[in-house]
């Protein structure tokens, strides 16, 4: 595997991506973590990624400098390379002007390469470059490798504030940007490597290839990591660590829950799983069906459907303050949620499920990335029952190695509809921050209608596996309308549709006025309860995905 020391730049996940999309496991730890033998079990090759901090600045992590004595490969990329520099006597200073977006790169093999960074591996770095190379000969059995003397440019992603002015010993520079400021450097005798710029980002030509040449070429690693794989590692841990114990996960309806749900009931005893799932009024239309059809047949034996619409429409009645709302939805959560638990009469003994995935800890800063858990707000109630389970060190998280898609993936292998497995993130508190003002069992009703028909013409027209989040908003004014000869005043609907990354920021999905009038007609068309459909074109930010 490859271990990824992580400084905090946001794009340090992508690294991480990037290497498992390439069927090779890589695991990201603090970028100043202690590096022990244990650590280092199965490493092959280090990255030391970007950062939002300067390496001069007291803020700026340091490694741990055994890393320096390992003789294993490493890549420095970006604030990486300069840390690399100045822990090996460089210099680097601050530039005039930050270099940010995309930059030209050009870069000669020496006439030597054999010579450099330990025979082939600097000739196989350098094939990640040369645009005649496919990624299938790199990742290959017999490494690729650059012709020497051969020149290449590249159209690389750039994002920094300081360079470096003075070479660490033993490097080598090879690559220069279009401002003169050094873009791949080569140490002379080590399997060590920088880059200035971003081969983690898409926009960087040959990005992939790069890290590829490193991960094979350099490293060695063989393609193997994958979903089935991942799928033995969990039966293995799971059963050493649970036992014959019971689980209980609890199901939100979402794709991580009912992915875990899946995948405790391939690789334990489904007599063992105990699912819990609310229903607590606020969900989309059919949820709570989709939910129990897909984990009846992946041989759920306990699923436990707990109906609580009515609590929570009376916990709701009267209260218009988006506040005070999310605090009676959440507060009920909790209450429900302790006392059906109570009524399972679950030995002490067991232990709870949770669909944590691995950006979520790195986002909560729990042992692994730092600094990016700064810019997400978490917006989900923390609970007793999961506190008390914490302590008595018995939670289990069995997707808290995967990204986002690799949890579509296995969801996939696993038997999950399609439906499920690409479904558009939902919030906790449900529908109730998407009818604006009062919520009633009528608004309810009237929004589900007309969210599942936006939905459903989404998927009609090819769309919504373009759009990372889409739902419609019941806004808490009636406007006048005609039906038929008279006036009618009838509820006003919004539209949203975004496209981000991770939900931090976003922008709006540019429909064709032709799907918006479509949509529109047939939403006021089978929904009569609203005369007015309206269609929100703000990005976040300033305005957030939800409208709360
Ligand atoms: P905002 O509205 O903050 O939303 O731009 C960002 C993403 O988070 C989702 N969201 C929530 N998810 N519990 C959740 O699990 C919540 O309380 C919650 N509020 C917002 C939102 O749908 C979007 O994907």
């Amino acid at each position: 595997k490859i271990l990824i020391l992580d400084f905090g730049s946001q794009t340090t996940q992508l690294i991480g991506r990037r290497i498992r999309e390439l069927g090779v496991y890589a695991e990201i730890i603090p970028g100043d973590a202690a590096v022990t033998d244990e650590t280092l079990a199965d490493v092959k090759g280090i990255i030391l990624s970007g950062s939002p901090e300067s390496v001069y600045s007291p803020d700026g992590e340091v490694p741990d400098q055994r890393i320096y004595s390992l003789g294993l490969p490493l890549l420095g990329i970006c604030y990486g390379i300069q840390r690399m520099t100045v822990d090996n006597g460089g210099t680097v200073e601050a530039l005039p002007e930050r270099e940010y977006g995309s930059l030209e790169v050009n870069l000669t093999v020496p006439d030597d390469p054999g010579k450099l960074a330990g025979g082939d591996a600097a000739a196989a770095f350098f094939s990640g470059f040369d645009g005649t190379v496919p990624l299938d000969a790199i990742r290959g059995s017999t490494a690729a490798k650059s012709k020497p003397g051969a020149s290449f440019s590249i159209n690389s992603w750039m994002s920094h504030g300081d360079t470096i002015t003075k070479l660490g010993r033993g490097f080598r520079q090879f690559g220069t940007s279009l401002h003169g400021a050094p873009a791949v450097l080569v140490h002379e005798e080590r399997p060590w490597f920088g880059v200035q710029f971003h081969p983690e980002v898409t926009h960087n030509e040959r990005g992939t290839e790069i890290i590829a040449g490193f991960v094979f070429g350099v490293c060695g690693c063989k393609p193997g990591w994958s979903m089935e794989q991942y799928i033995e590692e969990v039966r293995a841990s799971l059963g050493q660590r649970v036992g014959a114990n019971p689980v209980l996960l609890l199901i939100s309806g979402g794709v991580d829950s009912t992915v875990a749900g899946a995948l405790l009931l391939k690789t334990l005893n489904p007599d063992q799983v105990h699912l819990m799932y609310m229903d607590t009024g606020l969900m989309r239309k059919n949820e709570t069906e989709t939910v129990r059809v897909n984990l009846e047949r992946l041989g759920a034996k306990h699923l436990h459907i707990i109906h609580c619409e009515n609590e929570f429409l009376s916990a709701l009645k009267g209260l218009t303050d988006p506040e005070a709302k999310r605090k009676a939805i959440g507060d009920l959560f909790i209450t429900i949620q302790e006392r059906e638990v109570t009524r399972l009469g679950l030995p002490d003994s067991y232990f709870l499920a949770q669909g944590t995935l691995y950006t979520d800890l790195i986002e909560s800063g729990k042992g692994i990335g730092k600094k990016a858990h700064l810019i997400k707000s978490h917006h989900n109630v923390g609970s007793p029952l999961v506190d008390a389970k914490r302590k008595a060190g018995r939670i289990i998280e069995p997707l808290d190695r995967l990204y986002k898609d690799e949890v579509r993936s296995l969801g996939r292998i696993l038997g999950i509809d399609e439906d499920v497995v690409r479904r558009h993130p939902f919030p906790g508190p449900g529908l109730g921050v998407r009818i604006l003002g009062e919520v009633t069992k009528e608004k309810c009703d009237i929004l589900r209608d007309a969210d599942a028909i936006y939905i459903e013409e989404l998927k009609k027209r090819g769309l919504y596996d373009e759009i990372w989040q889409a739902f419609a908003v019941l806004l808490p004014i009636r406007s006048v309308g005609v039906a038929g000869d008279v006036r009618k005043y009838s509820w006003v609907l919004a539209l949203r549709a975004i496209t981000s990354d991770d939900g931090m920021t976003a922008d709006v999905y540019p429909f064709s006025m032709k799907d918006l009038l479509e949509i529109s007609t047939l939403i006021t068309n089978t929904v009569t309860d609203i005369g007015r459909v309206t269609y929100d074109i703000s990005s976040k930010p300033p305005a957030t995905i939800e409208w709360e």
